[in-house]
């Protein structure tokens, strides 16, 4: 079985995650989609209010995509009465995201710790857009034995490289345009370091100087468990360069793994 955790207000994102899971278990196997916008992994001041909810829509599209089942459970199953237990993976949850969202991957690994408990998956699939969380689940089913894949499927792109997401439409027509400049910058710094360029101070502050604000982050760390890179880029160590970046009220990351090829961003 395999299965697509979400916080509902599906895209052609989380599609690719479905059709994926398809891919991967089969047409016999079971791909169950979880639909739970989950309170624990929101800050006091952050969109946990407003974030979309639309349920029935969300369970149209699964059908369409092929879906088996649509596990929506209501928060007081999730977290019953007496509920205390919390799941934290304290290195990988630190940097980048960690610093400005403190509870936020203590939520996420949380609540997908009992989703697994509760589905029993053999594999799960999430959007590498959402880097930290993907690396922070891989070392978490990886710690806990798990027997769970925990799989990373490429960022789906608009047409001008921003990546999708459900707080996408957040944005005003004016924010939406300078929101593409976060592909932008993405891609010149893999041009540089296809280059040769491995000063990792050069490679952010190429970043930083093309995008429209100034960043919450723009860093370089290890793909693997997003360890500090130090200042020159090692051979045959890949290290994603990933960014958080408010445009008006709305806060985007995106990153992209330097030293892999990166679809959605190379030239084709
Ligand atoms: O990426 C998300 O949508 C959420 O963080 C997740 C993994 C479903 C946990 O609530």
């Amino acid at each position: 079985m395999a299965l697509v955790p979400t916080m509902g207000a599906l895209h052609r994102g989380h599609l690719t995650l479905m059709n994926e899971a398809r891919r991967r278990v089969g047409p016999e196997g079971l791909v169950v989609v979880s639909i739970f916008v989950n309170p624990t992994q929101f800050g006091p001041t952050e969109d946990f209010a407003r974030y979309p909810r639309e349920l029935d829509a969300d369970v149209a599209r699964c059908a369409t995509a092929g879906v088996d089942r649509v596990f929506a459970p209501a928060a007081d199953a999730m977290y019953p009465s007496g509920d205390q237990t919390r799941v934290r993976v304290p290195t990988i949850a630190a940097p980048l995201c960690g610093v400005s969202r403190p509870v936020h991957f203590e939520g996420v690994a949380t609540v997908v710790t009992k989703l697994f408990a509760l589905t029993g998956p053999c594999v799960a699939l999430f959007g590498r857009k959402d880097y930290q969380q993907f690396r922070l689940l891989a070392r978490l089913a990886r710690d806990l034995f798990l027997p769970v894949d925990v799989v990373g499927v490429p960022t789906v792109r608009e047409d001008d490289g921003l990546a999708l997401s459900s707080r996408n439409r957040y944005l005003a027509a004016d924010e939406r345009v300078l929101a593409a400049s976060i592909p932008t910058a993405l891609r010149a710094a893999r041009a540089a370091y296809a280059r040769g360029e491995r000063d990792v101070g050069t490679l952010e502050d190429l970043v930083r100087g093309r995008l429209p604000v100034v960043p919450e982050y723009a860093s370089l760390r290890g793909a693997d468990d997003l360890v500090d890179v130090g200042a020159q880029l090692l051979p045959n160590s890949p290290a994603v360069l990933a960014v958080a970046l408010r445009i008006g009220a709305t806060r985007l990351i995106d990153n992209t793994v330097l030293g892999e090829p990166d679809p959605g961003l190379d030239p084709s």
